[in-house]
């Protein structure tokens, strides 16, 4: 019998991580596979060592990239890839990779290293960043879900003191998307395919996460949408990609970010499609294992 290891964080309490491990253990019992959970700090990460046991394959939950990487390099196929989930985790380095391969998106500026304890204020720089994007414009921190480390600034102020108090963090200023205000579309992408998707809208924040107030509805995609969905996942070589999509002043589809680790849940609750059947699928066609 195959077996597999679903690594989750263990130090997040909040029920959704757990949740999603049990999603994905689910969809692996049903290909006929061993799936074991793991919490990221129940393997001893000891680099002078071997793991005593090693299953077929990890399907990696978690953003403890060197958990990822400790894995990959004992020899076990790691999914995502831990350089995509990497690139992932950090949205500056995703818009770059994002930008090179010319996937529409909306303007963006990676925000120079300030030291905490300098200030580059009255050098002009930020003058040209007001005048490049305009207000209100999206602030966003490099590192963050759930909308948790998004904001919106509308006036100089706010963008003044936002941008004072994230000196020695890595963020990206953007161009706000007013079309998509409150409203987006989640895609995710599995082995270069659209598996599932859903209508994201709040009626009380230019954020659309559910877990920020949002609801969900299920959508039909235009292809244009499957096509930007599927280029962005490619362009980071995410084998499994939570793709989200904002609106344009045409409708036309921007990538607002791709996540590497997207949560499974509400897509299945609003869809009834379980994205980690297909992950699963994929992952035992790519690494040749008989399903029993
Ligand atoms: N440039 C933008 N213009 C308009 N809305 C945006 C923009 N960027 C993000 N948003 C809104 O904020 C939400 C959270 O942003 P996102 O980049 O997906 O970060 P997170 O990783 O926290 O989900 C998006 O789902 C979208 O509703
Ligand atoms: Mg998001």
């Amino acid at each position: 019998m195959q077996t597999c290891w679903i690594v989750y964080n263990g130090s997040l309490t909040h029920d959704k991580f757990l949740d999603q491990a049990l999603l994905l253990k689910e969809a692996a019992e049903k290909k006929g596979i061993l799936a074991v959970l793991v919490k990221n700090y129940e393997l001893l990460m000891n680099v002078h060592e071997s793991l005593s046991t090693r299953p077929d394959f990890v399907v990696f939950l978690d953003k403890d990239i060197l958990l990822a990487k400790y894995l990959k390099n004992e020899g076990i196929p790691v999914f995502n890839d831990p350089s995509v989930i990497e690139i992932c985790d950090n949205k500056a380095h995703q818009y770059l990779a994002l930008a090179k391969a010319n996937v529409p998106m909306p303007l963006t500026i990676i925000a120079p290293k300030v030291y905490p304890e300098f200030s580059i204020l009255n050098t002009g720089y930020y003058e040209q960043v007001l005048q490049v994007l305009q207000l209100p414009m999206i602030i966003k921190e490099a590192h963050g879900s759930f909308g948790q480390r998004v904001y919106l600034i509308e006036t100089r102020e706010q963008f003044f003191e936002k941008v004072e108090e994230l000196k020695g963090i890595e963020y990206v200023f953007q161009q706000f998307i007013h079309t998509s205000r409150g409203r987006d579309i989640r895609v995710n992408v599995v082995g270069g395919q659209v598996v599932a998707c859903m209508h994201r809208q709040s009626a009380t924040d230019f954020r659309a996460n559910i877990t920020n107030g949002g609801t969900a509805t299920e959508i039909v995609l235009t292809e244009k949408q499957k096509e930007v969905a599927i280029q962005a996942a490619a362009a980071l070589n995410a084998e499994f990609a939570g793709v989200d999509l904002l609106f344009g002043e045409d409708e036309e589809p921007l990538v607002c970010e791709v996540n590497g680790v997207a949560h499974i849940r509400n897509i299945y609750n609003v869809t009834g499609i379980n994205v980690g059947d297909a992950m699963i699928s994929y992952i035992l066609s790519k690494i040749g294992a008989v399903v029993i």
